[in-house]
């Protein structure tokens, strides 16, 4: 695998689409890259994809809904992998508003210059009323950057979790689209999840037990179905394992990337 691909868009829970990619990460696996659609009567995408991909997320995009029908783009927080198609996706839908906190705001406004309106503005616990539905902001136990919020939509019990619980897999996986993680051989998860947890959240390992499984506690009261992660294959009645694997993972080895020399080795190796 060469670069980033596109895999196209598969139903994941009643009117939720995953618009699925993977990317590779040299030395480490394929990283599953998704943003979600939610056909609520007020449609929100959850996050926009990769920068190298942006032309396919819209046409992915565009075989679920015209995105000029989007009402909002929720971004789970503003890293690149989570933010790839917004500038062209909020001139497709000019009437979408971009949902994040005032840290999101803040990160997103030193890239797109946008008008506060075009902003809308939650913290964890609050919900947005998208019509049909509530969508409610909230913690997460593992990520990598201070404005990260999942989503829970309540209607179809599904939890966007961002970077959370997210997992690097073998390279065989990123030749295709992979539409549950139960299609993985499990061992494979556990390793990917460990692997990317101590690249994407390394401070969990100074975390003490009781505040970790808190968290845990109080993602699990929401009792999500579907655990739909931006770097893992969609999960259903997985969050128990999951979350259990996650509360291993933040015990693995620290990561610690290639220096100069091995990268040198890695590239004359390619
Ligand atoms: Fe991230
Ligand atoms: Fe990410």
């Amino acid at each position: 695998m060469n670069g980033p691909i596109s895999h196209g868009a598969f139903t994941v829970a009643p009117n939720v689409s995953c618009v699925s990619s993977t990317t590779p990460v040299p030395g480490l696996g394929v990283l599953p890259v998704n943003a979600f659609l939610v056909e609520a009567s007020e449609p929100v995408l959850v996050d926009t994809g990769l920068p190298a991909l942006v032309d396919e997320t819209i046409s992915v995009l565009t075989t679920r809904i015209d995105p000029a029908d989007l009402r909002w783009i929720w971004l789970t927080h503003c890293d690149a992998d989570h933010v790839g198609a917004l500038e062209k996706l909020l001139t497709l839908a000019p009437n979408a508003r971009v949902v994040t906190n005032y840290l999101g705001m803040g990160k997103l406004s030193m890239r797109t210059p946008l008008p506060p309106e075009r902003f809308y503005l939650i913290n964890p616990g609050q919900c947005l009323d998208v019509g049909d539905r509530q969508l409610r902001a909230v913690a997460l136990p593992s990520y990598d950057a201070p404005e990260t919020m999942g989503v829970f939509d309540a209607t179809s019990r599904a939890l966007f979790s961002s970077d959370c619980f997210g997992a690097l897999l073998d390279d065989a996986y990123g030749a295709t689209s992979i539409e549950d993680v139960a299609s993985i051989d499990s061992s494979s998860v556990v390793e990917g999840l460990s692997k990317w947890t101590m690249v994407d959240a390394p401070w969990l390992a100074g975390v003490s037990d009781s505040t970790f499984r808190g968290s845990l506690v109080e993602l699990g009261r929401l009792s999500p179905e579907h655990v739909l992660s931006a770097h893992l294959p969609p999960a259903h009645g997985k969050l128990a394992w999951l979350s259990e694997q996650l509360d291993r993972a933040r015990r693995s080895d620290p990561f610690v990337g290639p220096d100069q020399s091995a990268l040198e080795a890695m590239l004359s190796a390619a």
